[in-house]
């Protein structure tokens, strides 16, 4: 084990003695006589871990730990108790050291405490790094200024506890964006919690929400935590929150007001500190006209409104996205990372994504996996293409996706002449045809434009 002490106490003998068994033990070993030189020392050269004396003149053990606990939260601190103040070390603890030694110290004891300290401490850092790791899936691709504007957003109302309320189209990244918001609070060291409303029957809701104790109906041998219970301090997601039932918009109603509940069978009432976000890609003002969604409940939760915006309004991350995806689909199949050719990228910005980011993701894989030469070329966007079946000069096509008019131009014949031959079941004859064409031009064209003579897969 290695890592750097402060011992602090006001006692030479006790620094002169804990420093040396410190330093046979391996550590490094930084010395202070009391609270104030402590601070100094610690600001200087931050340790891992603190050895701290409780009773000292002038700046307190207690004192000291509060300031080492607020200016660096990753130090370890144990305290040194004399002079009987058990209890004093017992509020330390509460205050956050990690623990008490009482004086006269046993060097045994010193040493074990120390290491297993440090060794948790080390897997409190193992374990954030991998929930960064985890994290880092949950990546928001994309600079285009609407993204923009919803990373202001983001970046506004995560420090925040009020309630969000995030809409958009299915596959937009709803989900995302609440992550984000968790990521990027205070509570991110705090469980995120979700709850799909959709996907729970009616009957097993209140559960699933609020727990129930033991005892609460047959079969419940013990007490079950709910969602809200296990989401304490940290962010419970509301997803689908459009599909809720009314009775169950009720009863979350009753818990956003009272900010309390109790579990099924259980009479205790049960108080946490949870973040709401929800989620709904249904338009919840219709719905509430409908009479399917209740007004009240709406204006609770929609305290701090993100609308995430559908694929087709910012097709200039259509590119980002996809090499995004590329990325991640080799990383994960362990699998070489595929190219794609720029024109193969601008047919994707053409498409409308009716079924937005979750679609183009599912279509970037198809790709991969359909497509077996290391680099992707308009024919295999154009021929795997979900919905090119509509025609093409009925898409909302952006100007700057061509760069030219004999680009624009070569785009549209190759997806029309594409379209017209799928039609005719790759009959080229037929299709010239109909093209009101000679079947050699229709074939110089085919050769010209690239268009892969396939039929479906
Ligand atoms: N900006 C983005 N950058 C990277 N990945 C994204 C982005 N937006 C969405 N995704 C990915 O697309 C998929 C769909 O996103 P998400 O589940 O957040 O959408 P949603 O709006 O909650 O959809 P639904 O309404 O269907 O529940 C996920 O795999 C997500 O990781
Ligand atoms: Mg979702």
């Amino acid at each position: 084990m290695s890592g750097t002490i402060c011992i602090v106490d006001d006692e030479p003998s006790i620094l002169n003695t804990l420093s040396s068994i410190l330093e046979d033990e391996g550590y490094e070993v930084l010395l202070a006589k009391n609270g104030a030189e402590a601070l100094q020392v610690i600001r200087a050269d931050p340790p891992d871990l603190v050895l701290l004396d409780i009773w000292m003149p002038e700046m307190d053990g207690l004192e000291t730990l509060q300031h080492v606990r607020q200016e660096f939260p990753r130090i370890m601190v144990i305290m040194m108790s004399g002079h009987g103040s058990v209890e004093t070390a017992v509020k330390a603890t509460k205050l956050g050291a990690f623990d008490y030694l009482e004086k006269p110290l046993d060097m045994e004891k010193v040493i074990i405490l120390v290491r297993n300290a440090l060794h948790q401490q080390k897997l409190e850092e193992e374990n954030l790094n991998l929930r960064t790791q985890v994290e880092r899936h949950w990546e928001l691709v994309g600079s285009s200024p609407p993204m923009q504007k919803l990373r202001q957003q983001i970046a506004a109302i995560a420090p925040t506890h009020s309630r969000v309320l995030i809409s958009g189209e299915n596959g937009t990244g709803k989900e995302l964006v609440a992550r984000a918001i968790h990521w990027q609070s205070p509570r991110r060291h705090r469980p995120f919690v979700e709850v799909n409303c959709a996907a729970i029957p009616e009957t097993l809701i209140e559960v699933e929400l609020f727990g129930h104790e033991r005892g609460a109906f047959t079969g419940a041998v013990s007490q079950k935590k709910g969602k809200f219970d296990l989401a304490d301090g940290g962010t419970l997601f509301l997803d689908e929150i459009g599909d809720m039932s009314l009775p169950t918009q009720a009863k979350i109603l009753r818990v956003l007001q009272e900010q309390q509940f109790t579990r099924v069978g259980g009479v205790k009432l049960v108080k946490v500190n949870v973040r709401i976000i929800a989620a709904s890609n249904k338009n919840l003002p219709q719905e509430i006209e409908k009479g399917a969604f209740r007004e009240d409940l709406f204006y609770r939760l929609n305290v701090l409104p993100i609308e995430v915006p559908p694929l087709r309004d910012r097709r200039e991350d259509i590119p980002a996205l996809t090499r995004y995806f590329l990325r991640v689909h080799a990383e994960e199949q362990g699998i070489r990372q595929k190219t794609i050719s720029d024109e193969a990228l601008k047919v994707l910005q053409c498409h409308d994504w009716p079924g937005n980011v979750r679609e183009l993701k599912n279509f970037v894989e198809r790709l991969v996996i359909m497509v077996p030469k290391p680099c992707i070329d308009t024919a295999d966007v154009v021929s795997l293409l979900p919905g090119s079946a509509t025609p093409f000069f009925n898409r909302v096509t952006p100007t700057e996706a061509f760069e030219s008019l004999r680009e624009a131009r070569n785009a549209f014949e190759r997806e029309y002449i594409t379209h017209r031959l799928r039609e005719n079941n790759w009959n080229v004859s037929k299709t010239a045809d109909d093209l009101k064409i000679e079947r050699s031009h229709l074939h110089r064209k085919i050769k010209l434009l690239n268009v892969e003579l396939r039929p479906e897969p």
